[in-house]
């Protein structure tokens, strides 16, 4: 088996308690195969961009690259989360381009080929990570690098007509052609690339899973939708029911439901829609009132970008309005929550939700909707309340599903999960339990990684 080299912008570091889903299935490979996870230090410095950090452990190596603050702010905040991430999710009113940003990005793009391509080994396999990395595959190969690449893309994928608003998108996207396999999340979003790849990118479709580059270059391309450690999650839940958070958050709670959600702070998460939903529950089912309290877990994410801010200071308006115009003496209907917990944590607390309030504009996957399932207790499950719009619904078929700007529907959903009878709880969630059990996140990377070794 030849030696893997994961690339992606953050690199779960030795020691990191923050490690998700994702870095455990990645590590799981790495350390089956050995290899090296390449990325970004998470440092951003005074001086210039470039200082190669190295370290091992066991069997992988990890090579990380400082970043000035210059070069952070155009390729991270920029060009990557400014740019690219409102792009993506379908966002093109909050996309602000900018020519020097764009530059900045392919630069840090630059540095990492010119950092990398000296580490690798003729029988390497490559697999880069994220939308913050896309020309890198085409900067390897100047490089001369001719080893096996392949490319994931965590984010969803948005029509041609979209994309082509971006300046440049010919350019930037063409480079995927690089690669030998392009992995998307769901097969929408196979179907939108290739359909870019048609209109604009000069690329035909050979057949169903291959497309050939202007160039002749033969690309496979095909979805695999990530999954979590299901098993370990599901055990994690189990043990968590004792951790002194879950038992403080279920005695405050004093007997009333609690329906749960837990997303980074980001607009493409829905969460004034959410907040909105919520509130039209209250108004639409006034019988219900003061039987359920509304947990949002929402830690700040990308505070450098302009568009985070202004969603987080809307947030605390909306909470303080629906609190205000709801709470009773002795309960608060919207308890939100800036702090992060430790993922042990957040299975304990979805555990305990008798709802799973995961409702997205636009999301890849959400592994949020997967674990908020693997953590439920299988004799008295929760109900899942799942944007239709979120890749995982194309797996989790038995949750309630709903579109994040009806929000009669979300309102009317809440109401039927709270009330929806055991039998048919326990019906729904062992469908999805059983998917996510045979779908969880070693076979995709397994899965991944035999398409790109066949390649
Ligand atoms: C999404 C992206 C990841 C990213 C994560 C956290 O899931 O697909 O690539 O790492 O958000 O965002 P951050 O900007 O903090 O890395």
């Amino acid at each position: 088996m030849s030696r893997l080299v994961v690339v992606s912008n953050r690199v779960a570091l030795p020691g990191e308690t923050r490690a998700g889903g994702l870095a455990v299935g990645l590590l799981a490979a790495l350390r089956e195969r050995g290899g090296l996870w390449f990325g970004w230090s998470g440092r951003s410095v005074a001086g210039a961009s470039g200082q190669l950090h190295e370290q091992s452990d066991g069997a992988i190596r990890y090579a990380t690259l400082d970043l000035s603050r210059a070069d952070l702010d155009s390729y991270y905040n920029g060009f990557s989360n400014r740019a690219l991430w409102p792009l993506l999710h379908f966002r093109l009113d909050l996309v602000d381009y900018d020519r020097s940003k764009r530059e900045g990005y392919w630069r840090v793009n630059t540095l990492f080929a010119d950092r990398l391509a000296p580490l690798l080994r003729e029988d390497d396999t490559v697999w880069i990570h994220d939308y913050h990395l896309i020309p890198l595959a085409a900067l390897l190969r100047e490089r001369g690098v001719g080893c096996r690449i392949g490319f994931f893309l965590h984010v969803p994928v948005p029509s041609a007509d979209l994309v082509q608003a971006l300046p440049e998108h010919r350019s930037l996207f063409s480079t995927l052609y690089a690669c030998d396999l392009l992995g998307f999340q769901t097969r929408r979003d196979v179907d939108r690339f290739r359909s870019w790849a048609r209109l604009f990118g000069g690329g035909h479709a050979i057949d169903g899973e291959h497309i050939e580059s202007p160039d002749g270059r033969r690309v496979r391309i095909a979805a695999f939708p990530i999954g979590i450690d299901t098993a370990h999650i599901a055990r994690q839940a189990r043990a968590a029911t004792g951790n002194s958070a879950v038992r403080a958050l279920r005695q405050s709670l004093q007997q009333r439901k609690l329906a749960i959600g837990v997303d980074r702070l980001d607009y493409s998460k829905g969460l004034p829609e959410r907040f909105h939903g919520f509130e039209r529950y209250l108004e639409r089912y006034p019988q219900q009132k003061g039987s359920m309290t509304f947990l949002q877990i929402a830690p700040v994410s990308r505070g450098g970008v302009a568009e985070y801010r202004t969603l987080r200071s809307d947030l605390e308006r909306l909470a303080g309005h629906i609190n205000g115009g709801h709470a009773a003496a002795d309960w608060t209907p919207l308890r939100y929550v800036n702090q992060n917990y430790a993922h042990s944590t957040l299975t304990g607390f979805y555990r305990q939700a008798a709802v799973g309030l995961v409702t997205p504009l636009r999301d890849g996957m959400n592994l949020v909707a997967k674990e908020y399932v693997a953590s439920q207790d299988p004799d008295d499950p929760g109900v899942l309340v799942l944007s239709l719009l979120a890749g995982a619904a194309d797996e989790l078929k038995q949750a309630l599903l709903v579109n994040p700007h009806d929000l009669d529907g979300v309102a009317d959903a809440i109401a039927t999960a709270a009330d929806m009878p055991r039998g048919e709880r326990i019906e729904r969630w062992q469908a999805m339990m059983q998917h996510l059990r045979e779908h969880d996140i070693n076979r995709w990377r397994r899965d991944y990684l035999h398409a790109l070794e066949e390649a």
